[in-house]
């Protein structure tokens, strides 16, 4: 008999590489992969192109009105080597919205409800046939209540810090120092579970991973015996 085809939401704290396990898992049991964080990045980036952001500030009335007028088209392309990038208006950003300069005010659009909305109804139309790892903050709570697995993923605030750090200076980024990283991923905690709109909460039924001493290998199986379970 087939396996059945399920919905997988992996929620949790910023930096616990949450991304690194959807990909990894859904890879390995052929499914579809969406990184939501991508999505409210791209947003963040296109408001910061077009200068809905000054001072921290955000122009919501502008916003909306782009977002309400299709403005702003958020899609995944599979690229040669087997990895998906994220498309704002057919333009592969990948690189852009990973910048400090995004990650700095990602929050503030994140907490928008009518940004969120949003979101959320592109979210679900791409996991409407299940068959999809999809990896967030409020996957298990808002966008899928129902998924048959839950995962919510955390670490110490120093690891996950250390993580990102690791990343950017992978990516040439010399200049910020690991104080600004920490300070960055605490606030961004404080910010994401204390919004109002959909704040990072752990769902009731969502299995905690707490990967701060774990290896990649280590969680990657921890993953596939937790999918296998709820397949059977
Ligand atoms: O996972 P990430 O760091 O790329 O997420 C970027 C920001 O978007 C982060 O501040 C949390 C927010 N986010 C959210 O509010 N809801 C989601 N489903 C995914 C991300």
């Amino acid at each position: 008999m087939a396996e059945k085809r399920i919905t997988i939401a992996i929620d949790g704290h910023s930096s616990t590489g949450k991304s690194t396990m959807a990909k990894a898992l859904a890879k390995r049991i052929g499914y579809a992969y969406v990184d939501t964080g991508a999505m409210y990045r791209a947003v963040t980036l296109f408001a910061l192109r077009n200068g809905l952001i000054k001072r921290g500030k955000v122009d919501e009335k502008a916003l909306k009105e782009h977002l309400k007028h299709g403005d702003i088209v958020i899609t995944f392309r599979p690229t040669k080597e087997g990895k998906s990038v994220t498309v704002l208006n057919g333009k592969n950003v990948e690189r852009y919205i990973r910048s400090m300069r995004v990650s700095n005010v990602v929050s503030i659009i994140a907490a928008i409800g009518f940004v969120r909305r949003a979101m959320v109804k592109q979210q679900q139309a791409m996991g409407k046939d299940k068959g999809v790892v999809m990896d967030g903050r409020d996957i298990g709570t808002v966008v899928f209540p129902d998924a048959e697995m839950k995962v919510f993923a955390t670490a110490s605030a120093e690891v996950r810090a250390q993580r990102r750090f690791d990343e950017l200076r992978a990516k040439g980024d010399t200049t910020t120092t690991f104080e600004e990283v920490l300070a960055n991923v605490t606030e961004r905690d404080l910010i994401d579970s204390t919004r109002k709109e959909s704040p990072l909460r752990q769902a009731e039924d969502a299995v905690v991973l707490d990967n701060s001493h774990m290896t990649l290998e280590e969680q990657d199986e921890w993953l596939y015996q937790l999918y296998q379970e709820r397949v059977k």
